[in-house]
């Protein structure tokens, strides 16, 4: 599951977890560290399955060691917190993330690095990253200038990677699923796919809209390729992929379901 700023709360994430995935708490979307904490807890009454956290940096380098300090302090409040209540596994996103990294898996937690660019995921390498989420520029959400596409992406990390890809960007259907795959990534990283699952919370209207979406449309291109951080987090064209308001299990069964026609369409089984 992608970390999602607003939505990655217990409620959608546990429901993710119990339909299979990885699910995402996304920590900045509690201000108030109890209230996280808090998160947390209810996260463990709502399913035993395995989930995370995700702690996203900054997009930009921060300006002076005050902000600096500022920042640490306030990231190392929520890995202690969710250190404290037992949570294995961390994803993080943005620049420079090596001082959360290394707090995570001192602990014996699972470091993931999400990133945009295969430099940066050489670099999370360097660090010692446990796995990194390659998002290609078909993805929603932040982009750097240099940013690939997820074909690129992927099987150039394939090449000069040595610990387990994640690919991101895009992905909706089995066809991308198993895609991505084949191109070398170890596991994908879902985002918009799962923005019009029934337990997404956001109304069914606005739900409605997005399937009716025209991803050929110019609006929607700029949106996706050329975002600013000032745009409304928009779908990516992994949205055309959906035709219906799905329960997550309903979605994910699907997925596999269909893969394995693929598959079996090739004769493999
Ligand atoms: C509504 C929404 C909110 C998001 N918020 C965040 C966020 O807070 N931090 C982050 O690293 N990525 C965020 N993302 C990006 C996703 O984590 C992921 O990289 C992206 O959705 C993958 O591309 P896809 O949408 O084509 O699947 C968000 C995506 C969406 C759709």
């Amino acid at each position: 599951m992608a970390a999602f700023g607003g939505w990655g709360k217990a409620e959608f994430a546990s429901q993710f977890s119990e339909s299979g995935g990885l699910g995402i708490i996304a920590a900045l979307n509690f201000p108030d560290i109890n209230e996280f904490k808090e998160e947390i807890q209810k996260m463990k009454t709502l399913t035993n399955k395995p989930f995370g956290v995700n702690l996203s940096l900054p997009h930009h380098r921060l300006n002076n060691s005050h902000e600096k300090n500022q920042a640490k302090k306030r990231y190392f409040k929520y890995v202690n917190t969710a250190l404290e209540e037992n949570v294995g596994i961390f994803t993080t996103s943005g620049y420079k993330a090596k001082f959360i990294g290394k707090r995570i898996q001192e602990s014996g937690a699972i470091w993931f690095h999400k990133c945009v660019v295969l430099k940066h995921a050489i670099s999370a390498q360097e660090s010692g990253a446990d796995a990194v989420t390659l998002v290609g520029l078909e993805g929603t959400g932040f982009k750097n200038p240099l940013t690939q596409t997820t074909l690129i992406n992927i099987t150039m990390a394939k090449k000069l990677l040595d610990i387990p890809i994640i690919a991101a960007g895009g992905i909706g259907d089995a066809r991308g699923f198993l895609g991505a795959l084949i191109m070398g990534a170890d596991a994908v990283c879902l985002g918009t796919a799962l923005m019009s699952t029934r337990e997404c919370p956001v109304s069914e209207d606005i739900k409605k809209k997005w399937l009716e979406l025209d991803i050929f449309s110019e609006n929607v291109h700029k949106k996706i390729y050329k975002y600013n951080t000032k745009s409304f987090m928009a779908p990516s064209t992994a949205i055309a992929h959906q035709i219906h308001i799905l329960p997550l299990k309903e979605y994910l069964s699907k997925l596999i379901r269909d893969s394995e026609l693929i598959f079996e369409s090739f004769g493999l089984t």
